[in-house]
């Protein structure tokens, strides 16, 4: 027996990363022993070893996947064992999923489910109650979670709240935000929170913005909050109300989306410097870290967009230096592409993590946030006026496409923008970086072809 030992219970990467490795080895599911950092580990289990086996190529849908991300959160311990049953039986079935009959794949999709329900009611229920401390007034609520979906969830309170200092307390951990960062902290019990609110202020404005005009469904709502719960729900008081003014409020929404950014575009790259250091028009902007801009030369024919910097990013206030940079920098060398002469930059200038200990684990960024920073990557984009754009990944590709595009289907061409631009897309390095085996080499083959056609776009332009 294999023991796995997840320290984690809802680290997703590091169950994927154990996972890839045993499929990889070829270790059926019945000889692992999946355990949650529990100390429940099989007295009779062995820790995972590297096997000198030829390793095979791991495959795994994007639907698994979605799926997985979900059901790992269940409190459920037999998940783990659960999604590593999948994952090895769809090596040899890869549409194992379009079989809803399938036990295990009822049993994944159940999960799933499940949790979104869960995430669901976190993000509609938690109430918070106003109290003030040595540094001011700060928002707490208690919430009791059926799944270990808190940090899950964490984002959309930091989006929802960014400018206000909270903390959900939970039986199993708490999150508690200052404005700048997200800190996370030990188990609370509901009498740490406070039960009594004078003013509920808080809830009744979120309550008001998460109301959603535009969607407006009586019957949905009655579901979702059984009338006979309304008299304690201090929002529900707020329902006749928003039913009213709903047509105004979602013309008064969409008038709001148009002219989020009323102010004149920046004129320098220095100008872009300082604003996005001042940036706090997302929730990543206000978490407290450093704003990284490209660099590279203000004429530059060739300019390289990829997501977001990273943790060493951030702390050298530079754009890709770390892994991921050391990975581009080899391959565009290698394709004969001199990063020195070109623009780098990122369609996010904040890093976006959630902390785990001593560690920065990386957070990909909505589509919302890459959206709100748009404005910074156009403007640099107007003012370095390149020919052609590297996009890296989804969310780089995103950034100057104002739409999220398949990097499978669109990589290797050239993609003529409405400003005379040519965008050319390929995959982000740090995809690369979690590779192994086939799958590794196979994509670095294609990243390294990807280059040597830009390569030969940039020698005719
Ligand atoms: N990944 C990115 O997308 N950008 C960086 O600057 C570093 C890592």
């Amino acid at each position: 027996m294999i023991a796995v030992d997840l320290s984690e219970p809802d680290d997703f990467e590091a169950w994927r990363s154990e996972a890839r490795r045993l499929v990889a080895q070829g270790a059926a599911p019945d000889a692992v022993a999946w355990t949650d950092g529990d100390g429940s580990a099989d007295l009779f289990a062995v820790p995972a070893a590297v096997s000198r086996s030829e390793p095979r190529e791991v495959r795994a849908s994007r639907a698994f996947m979605d799926l997985a991300r979900s059901a790992i959160l269940h409190a459920d311990a037999g998940r783990l064992a659960l999604l590593y049953r999948v994952l090895w039986r769809l090596q040899d079935q890869p549409r194992l999923l379009d079989d809803a009959a399938d036990r295990d794949v009822a049993a994944l999709e159940r999960l799933a489910k499940q949790v979104r329900r869960d995430i669901h009611k976190m993000r509609a229920f938690v109430r918070f109650r106003s109290v003030t401390d040595e540094d001011g007034e700060r928002f707490v609520a208690w919430f009791e979670p059926e799944h270990r979906i808190e940090r899950y969830n964490a984002d959309f309170f930091v989006n929802r709240f960014a400018s206000q200092r909270w903390s959900i307390l939970t039986p199993r951990l708490s999150l508690h935000w200052d404005g700048m960062a997200l800190l996370e902290g030990p188990a609370a019990a509901r009498g740490d929170a406070p039960s009594e609110d004078a003013t509920e202020e808080l809830w009744l404005e979120y309550y008001r913005s998460t109301f959603n005009p535009a969607r407006l469904k009586v019957g949905m709502m009655v579901k979702e909050m059984p009338r006979r719960y309304w008299k304690n729900l201090p929002e529900a008081r707020q329902i006749p109300d928003l039913i009213a003014g709903a047509h105004k409020r979602e013309a008064a929404m969409i008038a709001t989306g148009a002219s989020l950014f009323e102010d004149a575009p920046p004129t320098s790259l220095k100008a872009i410097a300082e604003g996005i250091a001042q940036c706090r028009r997302c929730a990543i902007g206000c978490n407290g870290t450093n704003a990284v801009m490209g660099e590279g030369s203000r004429h530059a024919g060739l300019m390289i967009v990829g997501e977001q910097p990273g943790d060493t990013e951030e702390r050298e206030a530079r754009p890709f230096v770390g892994p991921a940079g050391q990975l581009l920098d080899r391959a565009l060398g290698e394709a004969g592409v001199d990063r020195e002469a070109a623009y780098v930059t990122n369609a996010v200038k904040h890093f976006k993590f959630v902390p785990r200990g001593k560690r920065r684990l990386h957070q990909t960024p909505t589509a919302g946030e890459i959206d709100i920073c748009r404005w910074w990557l156009d403007g640099e984009r107007a003012l370095v006026k390149p020919k052609v754009i590297l996009a890296l990944g989804a969310s780089g590709a995103r950034g100057l496409l104002g739409r999220t595009p398949s990097i499978n289907k669109e990589r290797g061409h050239a993609l003529a923008q409405a400003d005379g631009t040519t965008v050319w897309l390929t995959a982000h390095p740090s995809y690369l970086l979690r590779l192994d085996g086939e799958a590794r080499e196979r994509e670095h083959a294609r990243f390294a072809d990807d280059l040597a056609g830009l390569a030969r776009m940039l020698s005719n332009t």
